[in-house]
Formats: C-alpha cells, structure tokens, sequence
C-alpha cells in the first residue's frame, strides 16, 4: 500500500515517505494505517500536507471522532489548534501541560483511543514530539515487578499534570482544575487482545493505598524506565507531517518551545473503544 515504509526502532515506530494528504481518504489507506498503529504504535507520515476535511475523513474510518468541547475550528469542529498563542486557541494557557510525558484522556472512564497529529507550522526552537511504548517498556518489567504491579491502581488528575507545568497556582486556577473530577486506573492495563501497557504519566497523582511519597517515587521510577531511548523516538516536524499514535500505550510530550513561536498543530482524536480492565 505504502511503498516506503521504514520501521524507526526495534521497539517503536514506523516512518512512510510519498503518500499525500487525499490519498489517505482512500479506506484500503486507513485500513493500513490501522494494522500500521498496532504494530508500530506510532505511524509518521512525512510531508502530507493534510488539510483539516482530509484529516476528519482519515480519523473517521479509524474511529469514531471526538467533538471537542472547546477550541475546534470553525469549518471542523473535530479538528483542534494546538499552540501556545492565545490568538490560535483558547486552549494556549493549557498547552504547557504538553511539555510532560501523558497519555490524552488519562483522566476520563475510557481514554482515548488515538491521536492524528498535523504540523502546519513548525517551530525553530524546541517542539519535536517524543513518544515512548508502554506495551513495549511493561513487557520488558522483571517477573517479580509484574507480579507486584498487577493489583495496583493509581488515581489521575488533571490537576497533578497542571501543577507540572504551573507550580504556582492561583486560587482561580486551582478551583479551575479541581472541576475535572479524578479517575482511578489500574496500573497495568489489559486489553482483551491479552497486551499489556502501563499506564502513566503526568496526571499519575497517587498509588491507592500508598503514602503519597511512595507512590510518587514509584510512578517516577516506571516513567523513568518507559521513557529510556529503547522505548521512545522523538519526532522532529517538518511541514505537513502527519503523526498518528495509540494512545493508550504510547506516552507522549512536545519538547518545549516558546509561546511566540509560530509552531501550529492541527489535532484530531479517536474516541476510547475499550473500557480500562
Ligand atoms: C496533545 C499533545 C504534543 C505536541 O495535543 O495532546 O500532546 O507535540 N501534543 O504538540
Ligand atoms: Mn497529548
């Protein structure tokens, strides 16, 4: 289907070179891409140059496609800007929250499935995309750490990946992020197919049933381990790159750039389709 498609890692990745935007309308395309996302996690298409009605067609055979509540494009209200310029999107202030290993959706009942990832404008400075595997950095666990591991939960707050990013809250912005209610997972997440990943990251706030500082050190030592160079890649954009990944195994963070910098990402996400077990 794809004539170039080289694997990026043992463990992560796949990069297609040649395929434009309107051919991946095409669902014998879509259907590659979804084989593609289960194999490799993340798929990167180079240079596409996909525009906002292609994208949507594209995420809607992968899946059923998320409106977001705030922040869509007028013409396509699936598709998100994301950027740090509050003139792009009313989203900017929470785009910081980017800069540190998460999954999206960490805090809803079932994340989200994908993510579809367009660069219309790329920065000088700072804003590649790493992306680490969590099915890949779970199955490489110690037998004794997995069998420590299976019966552990972890609760998740949007307000643990804010603090991150914004050490210095104001009350406004506490009582802001205290709205989005906490979720509680399983550490180690089963899919029917029998795979495994960990699940992770920013909004990993406490383990259920741990002292705080316990389960701190031991979220920080599983995203120290996942996000090692076997497990991860980072991404460096060029215009018109396409970047599609499953979210529910591939942590992700943008490397910082600046709030000026022209850097501009057009997003579409895939609603989650199997419940966390
Ligand atoms: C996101 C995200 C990464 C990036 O939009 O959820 O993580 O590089 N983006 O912009
Ligand atoms: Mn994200």
């Amino acid at each position: 289907m794809f004539a170039d498609t080289q694997p990026i890692s043992a463990e992560i990745g796949v990069e297609i070179s040649g395929v434009d935007g309107r051919s991946l309308t095409d669902p014998r395309a879509a259907e590659r891409c979804r084989e593609l996302i289960d194999e490799y996690g993340v798929v990167v298409f180079r240079e596409t140059g996909i525009d906002d009605a292609d994208l949507v067609t594209l995420s809607r055979m992968l899946g059923e496609v998320v409106v977001p509540r705030m922040g869509g494009q007028e013409d396509h209200p699936e598709v998100s800007a994301i950027s740090l310029d509050p003139t792009k999107t009313v989203l900017a202030a929470y785009n910081q929250g980017t800069f540190h290993w998460h999954i999206d959706g960490a805090t809803d009942e079932i994340p989200q499935k994908g993510t579809l990832l367009t660069a219309l404008e790329v920065s000088d400075e700072g804003g590649d995309t790493e992306f680490a595997n969590t099915y890949a950095s779970y199955e490489a666990l110690s037998d004794r750490d997995k069998a420590e591991f299976e019966n552990l939960r972890v609760v998740h707050s949007f307000a643990a990946a804010q603090r991150l990013a914004n050490p210095d809250p104001t009350e406004k912005q506490l009582a802001a992020w205290a709205r989005v209610p906490e979720r509680e997972h399983p550490l180690v997440w089963t899919r029917r197919n029998g795979r495994k990943s960990l699940l992770i990251g920013a909004t990993a706030s406490r383990v259920v049933g741990w002292p705080e500082e316990k389960g701190r050190r031991l979220v920080g030592r599983l995203l120290a381990w996942s996000t090692q160079p076997r497990f991860s890649l980072r991404h460096h954009w060029r215009p018109g790159d396409l970047v599609l990944w499953d979210n529910t195994g591939m942590l992700h963070r943008a490397v910082p750039y600046s709030p000026t910098s022209p850097r501009l990402m057009h997003r579409t996400t895939l609603a989650g389709d199997e419940a966390v077990a």
